[in-house]
């Protein structure tokens, strides 16, 4: 595994301490530190959600290709070009294959609005308003056919663009199964609080899933393959030990090496429970088997 896959564990403090206590040769030491995590005074999650304030949603980003701490990307230089801008969407599943300017997705598809959950795999959380086109109505343009077992999302990578473009070896890639793509929830936003996405959350469309570990939101897409193969996905590629390709949220199934019981609110107080699905089973638990099977856990 890379030293840098260790960051999309940590907070950007824990992350900074961790580099430090790695350099002393200590990781040990920093793997026991990460695991805390405190239930005790962790509240409920039954009340409204509350949406996070912009400048926050804004300011705390994982894009690597942008830098890994969590600042990087809202400081980095505004370099990515992101229009014009085209979505591919191929594979030998797509029976109606096209190259579509954003600009032509917008004019046919209504923009919608949804308040959701956000939970990253490194235990901490966000509630985000997005804005976006459900993703089952761009794929059913593209005419799916019986060979399209899964999707797979490929994003913008350029060294002229991302300063650290390479760091994965190649672009960004993310997966779902057909049917995962297919269920409401699952949306590929334009904006967030009614405004378009800013290079450092994912301009000018990205993914967002609900229900799974904030990485499935794949950012700057470029591509959408329908494909009759599981796609093998950036971070399982980084370390597939911890991070598969389903990664249903659950508080139910640990991370190898830290809980996710609870998780962290950014921008709010304190700690909450992480709830099974991050609180949208009534929406997807259909899509899985046994809540048992370990497979949709990680
Ligand atoms: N997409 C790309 N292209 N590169 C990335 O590094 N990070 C992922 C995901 N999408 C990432 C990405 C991870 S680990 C998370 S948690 C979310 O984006 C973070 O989204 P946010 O910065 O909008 O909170």
């Amino acid at each position: 595994m890379k030293p840098i896959a260790n960051s999309i564990i940590t907070s950007e403090q824990d992350f900074r301490n961790r580099r430090k206590i790695i350099a002393a040769g200590l990781s040990a030491v920093a793997a026991v530190s990460l695991a805390g995590g405190v239930l005790a005074d962790a509240h409920d999650t039954s009340e409204p959600l509350k949406p996070t304030p912009l400048k926050t949603i804004n300011s705390y980003n994982n894009y690597y290709e942008f830098g890994f701490d969590k600042s990087d990307p809202s400081e980095a230089d505004k370099t990515l070009i992101t229009s014009p801008w085209t979505v591919e969407i191929t594979g030998a599943g797509a029976d109606k294959k096209g190259v579509y300017d954003l600009a032509d997705i917008y004019s046919e598809f209504a923009i919608e609005s949804h308040v959701r959950r956000f939970r990253c795999v490194e235990a901490w959380s966000m509630v985000i308003p997005w804005n976006g086109i459900p993703l089952h109505k761009l794929i059913a343009s593209a005419q799916p056919n019986s060979r399209a077992k899964y999707v797979r999302f490929i994003t913008a990578n350029d060294a002229q663009q991302m300063p650290n473009a390479d760091w994965a070896g190649g672009p960004y890639t993310e997966g779902l199964t057909i049917a995962e793509a297919m269920n409401p929830l699952a949306l590929l936003a334009t904006g967030i609080y009614d405004k378009p996405l800013e290079q450092q959350t994912g301009a000018p469309i990205r993914l967002v899933l609900p229900w799974k570990y904030g990485f499935k939101y794949a950012k700057s897409i470029v591509r959408i393959e329908l494909v009759e193969q599981m796609p093998k996905t950036t971070w399982w590629q980084q370390n597939s030990r911890e991070y598969g390709f389903y990664a249903n949220v659950s508080p139910h199934h640990n991370h190898p090496r830290w809980s996710q019981k609870s998780e962290r609110v950014i921008g709010g107080f304190g700690r909450q429970r992480t709830q099974i699905y991050n609180g949208y089973a009534d929406e997807v638990a259909h899509l899985y088997g046994a809540l048992s099977d370990r497979q949709y856990f990680y």
